[in-house]
Order: C-alpha cells, then sequence, then structure tokens
C-alpha cells in the first residue's frame, strides 16, 4: 500500500472504532432525559430551601458536564453551583453554602479543593454542591469557581450535539492515557479544556492531527489577545473566552502534553480501542524493585515524611517540589543520580532516590587558589596541619592552581541524605515536626504500600503507557 492508501485505511478504521467507543461511553437518551429532569428539581429545591431559610442565595445553577451532556456514563457527577451576593464574606458564604447543601443532599460529607463544597445525594445521583459569588465580571472573580456560569454560558451557545460526542471520545482518549483530570496531583487536561480544544479543531482526531507536530510550548491563544502571565515550565497556553488573561491549560504538565503528542501520531498511524479502554497496570512490588536494581546495578533508598493534614492540590506540588530538591542535593553531594519519584500513602510522604552506587568514594576533591595569590597561605597551613583529612595533597593541577583531595567519613547514601534533609526547603507542610522526624531507609527495609508500589513504578518501570499495555498484542 502506497502511504496515502495506508493513511486511508488508517482513518475509515478509525471512523469504525470511534463510532462503536461512542456508543459505549455516551449516555443513553433515557439516561440524559434523567439528568436534565433531575438537574431542574435540583434547582427548584435548593431555591425553595433558599426562601425557607431566608438565604441570601441569589442563585443556583448545575452547570458542569452533566449540564451540556459532556459526560462519560460511567463518570457522572452533577456539579451544582450556589451563587451568593459578592459582598456576602467569604466564611458566610461557606455556611449558607453548606447548610442549602445540606437542605436538600442527602449522604452528604464535606470536602475540600481550592475551597470547601458539599458532596452528596439526590434522587440517585452524586452531586457536588460548590459555593461562589455572583459576579458580573468574569474577568474579576472573586472565588475561584465563579468563572463557571459563564463557562456554561459560553459551551452551551457554541456546542452542537456532533461536538458534545467528540468531547466524550476526547475526554475517554486522555482518560485511558491517564492525563485527563487538572487538579494538582493529575497535572491534566480539565473537562473546560478539552470542550474548548474539541471546539476549536472540530473533533476529536482533528485535535489529534494537530497536536501530533505540536512543539512545546503550545500557543493556542487567539493571537490579537494580551498573552497572559505564564510561568516558565508552561506547557499550553490556552486563553479562557470569558477571561483572556487567565490560561485554561495552566495546569496541564509538559510531561502530560507531550505524551498526548507523542500517542496523537501513534492513535491516528495505528487505531484501535484499547486507546479508548483504561487499564489498571500491575504495579512493582519491593521484591521485583530489588530485583531490577539488581539488574541496573544501582541502588534506592526511599525518605519517610508524616503526611501533613492538607488538601491534595495544595500537597502535591510540594511534593514534586521536595522531591526535586532531595534530588539536587544527592547530586551535589557526589552521587550520580538516575532518577526520583515520590508517592503519597494515607499516613506518609515517600521520595525515592535511584544512584548508580550505594557509597559516594570517600575521596573528595577540593579547589584552592591559582599560585600567586595571597590566599595560597592560608590554604597550604590548613591542609598541611597533621590533623587535616588529606588523602593526597596539596598539590598543583595542570592549570596553576592549587588542590587538595580530603576524606570524607559520611559515605552511604543513607547517610548523607539524613545529614542534608534538616537543611533542605521541604515546603511550608512537609517540613516534619520534631516529635516525627524524616526517616531515611534503602528500600530493602521500607514497609510495603500502594504509595510505595506507585513510586517505584514511576522510578523503575517508565515506559510509554500504549507500549506498557498488558493487552498491547491482543
Ligand atoms: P468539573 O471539573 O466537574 O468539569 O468542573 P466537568 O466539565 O464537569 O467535567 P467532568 O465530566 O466532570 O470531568 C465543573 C465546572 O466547574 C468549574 C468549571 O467551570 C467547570 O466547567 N470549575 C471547576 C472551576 O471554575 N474551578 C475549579 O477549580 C473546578
Ligand atoms: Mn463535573
Amino acid at each position: 500500500m502506497t502511504d496515502s492508501s495506508t493513511g486511508q485505511a488508517a482513518s475509515a478504521e478509525a471512523d469504525r472504532i470511534e463510532a462503536a467507543v461512542s456508543a459505549r461511553i455516551s449516555p443513553t437518551s433515557e439516561t440524559l432525559e434523567r439528568v436534565a429532569r433531575v438537574r431542574t428539581g435540583l434547582v427548584d429545591r435548593v431555591h425553595s430551601a433558599a426562601s425557607a431559610r431566608r438565604s441570601p442565595l441569589v442563585r443556583a445553577l448545575v452547570a458542569g458536564s452533566a449540564a451540556r451532556g459532556t459526560f462519560l456514563s460511567d463518570r457522572l457527577d452533577i456539579d451544582l453551583f450556589l451563587l451568593f451576593p459578592p459582598d456576602l464574606p467569604r466564611d458566610r458564604l461557606r455556611e449558607e453554602g453548606l447548610a442549602l447543601g445540606l437542605a436538600v443532599l442527602s449522604d452528604t460529607e464535606t470536602r475540600y479543593a481550592e475551597h470547601p463544597y458539599l458532596r452528596g445525594r439526590f434522587e440517585g445521583f452524586a452531586v457536588d454542591a460548590v459555593p461562589g459569588y455572583a459576579i458580573a465580571d468574569p474577568s474579576h472573580p472573586l472565588s475561584p469557581v465563579d468563572r463557571t456560569p459563564f463557562h456554561q454560558e459560553y459551551l452551551t451557545s457554541h456546542e452542537t450535539p456532533e461536538v458534545v460526542a467528540q468531547v466524550r471520545l476526547a475526554k475517554q482518549f486522555l482518560r485511558t492515557l491517564g492525563v485527563y483530570g487538572s487538579e494538582a496531583r493529575t497535572e491534566g487536561f480539565s473537562g473546560y479544556l478539552v470542550e474548548l480544544i474539541v471546539l476549536q479543531f472540530g473533533s476529536l482526531r482533528g485535535f489529534l492531527s494537530a497536536a501530533r507536530s505540536w512543539r512545546i510550548p503550545v500557543r493556542l491563544a487567539q493571537p490579537n489577545r494580551d498573552p497572559p502571565r505564564l510561568p516558565a515550565e508552561v506547557a499550553l497556553i490556552l486563553a479562557d473566552p470569558v477571561d483572556p488573561n487567565r490560561n485554561v491549560a495552566s495546569a496541564l504538565s509538559r510531561r502530560n502534553l507531550a505524551t498526548v503528542i507523542l500517542a496523537a501520531g501513534e492513535y491516528l498511524d495505528h487505531p484501535s480501542e484499547a486507546w479508548f479502554r483504561p487499564v489498571e497496570r500491575s504495579r512493582l512490588s519491593r521484591a521485583e524493585s530489588l530485583e531490577r536494581l539488581h539488574a541496573r546495578g544501582t541502588h534506592a533508598a526511599v525518605i519517610v515524611l508524616p503526611r501533613p493534614d492538607v488538601v491534595d492540590d495544595t500537597l502535591y506540588p510540594q511534593v514534586r517540589k521536595a522531591e526535586r530538591a532531595v534530588a539536587e542535593e544527592v547530586s551535589r553531594s557526589d552521587f550520580a543520580v538516575l532518577g526520583s519519584s515520590s508517592a503519597v500513602d494515607a499516613d506518609r510522604v515517600l521520595i525515592l532516590v535511584e544512584v548508580a552506587h550505594p557509597h559516594r568514594p570517600a575521596v573528595r576533591p577540593q579547589d584552592g587558589p591559582p599560585a600567586g595569590l595571597d590566599r595560597v597561605g592560608h590554604f597550604l597551613e590548613k591542609w598541611t596541619a597533621p590533623s587535616a583529612p588529606v588523602l593526597q595533597g596539596p598539590y598543583v593541577r595542570a592549570d596553576g592552581s592549587l588542590a587538595v583531595e580530603t576524606r570524607r567519613t559520611d559515605r552511604d547514601l543513607e547517610a548523607v541524605i539524613r545529614a542534608a534533609l534538616p537543611r533542605l526547603s521541604l515546603g511550608r507542610d512537609l517540613t516534619p515536626p520534631p516529635t516525627s522526624p524524616a526517616a531515611v531507609h534503602a528500600l530493602a527495609s521500607t514497609p510495603e504500600s500502594p504509595g510505595l508500589s506507585q513510586a517505584l513504578d514511576d522510578l523503575l518501570a517508565k515506559r510509554l503507557p500504549w507500549l506498557a499495555r498488558p493487552d498491547r498484542d491482543a
């Protein structure tokens, strides 16, 4: 076959696959009708509960994927927004929001994201009741969710049923790659971002055909708008149509976008239904990891910190920052660092570092001043003293400067990390309290846990997700 007929065959195959996947992941028309009825019922109930308790509520609104039909059939949460007057103090906003949520929902529990909300049930559906402010200008939100009604209006006025179906396909594709969700833990695509991208490119395949040749950072913002302020490591820039100074893709990491760019070409050239079927990969056990380390001829240490009582969106960025700080310190301490990873368990935070050798050399070369400088005297005095821990030198190097090689006492990785930890900036909430200090273990003596398996996987089983699938050749 020629290239172009291969391409045509692949695209006919993609048509067939996407139609089958669409049928599997789309809600039935019955579900959509039930959701529409529950939406109206829920908003009515909130409004009557609000007048019964003389709540300052301005209005209630169901937004998000349940309002637009862009949810996946196995993941339906109704996002209920309770909008209050902008002059209501924040603590009252929270109280009033929680009170209304409690009045209307059953089986409630308080949850925390950027700000607290109530998760509960209404007529068999899971509902998130989120308080916010009824603002007039979406470029000046008072709380993180205040742009939502404007998003809702923008999307409903632009989306057609074809776009809605393509949004679901795109969500399922990204979810299978593990990059759907904008929470700090995932650093992926938010639902709103997926909808804007599909609107811009018309379909999942329109998006992927463009994405396969993207180079990071990718700018999808309208060129005639002022760019939002951007962090150095930004991956994708797409201005929010309701607030051009906000980057809708600010949560997306470069690793996740690069994964999508690579996956785009792979899928377009080799479409299959596996691209839309998430699989649970088996994780590495500690024993398997020790075998891998043995085969690699390397060594790993595990730092165990108590898990602070903060929400995930606060915790994960700090854990990643602490991981970087540890890896940099280990590398500065003359270990050859091969990789690092981190994970969070119910009660502890884990940071792993892999190095080429468990011990660093006993010898530490130290630079001295060039011959002829006044400082030479001091340097020689210091390193010729009988008690100086000198292994070789002082001597003159080829470039004419003095050097000395001294003896280190701390040589193993765990001891070096233990000594360095108090100096490292681990993040506001991660710095352990004196009552439960950090522990540093060799991998062999670290207790097993889901977090450990996950971190070991990230350290020792790295592989493009579509190559790592157990059903790859099926
Ligand atoms: P969701 O994260 O639930 O997205 O936020 P979604 O579009 O419903 O997608 P899925 O199908 O559940 O995954 C719902 C709406 O809440 C607003 C956004 O406008 C989004 O469309 N939102 C959410 C915020 O404004 N800020 C947030 O931090 C989270
Ligand atoms: Mn939602």
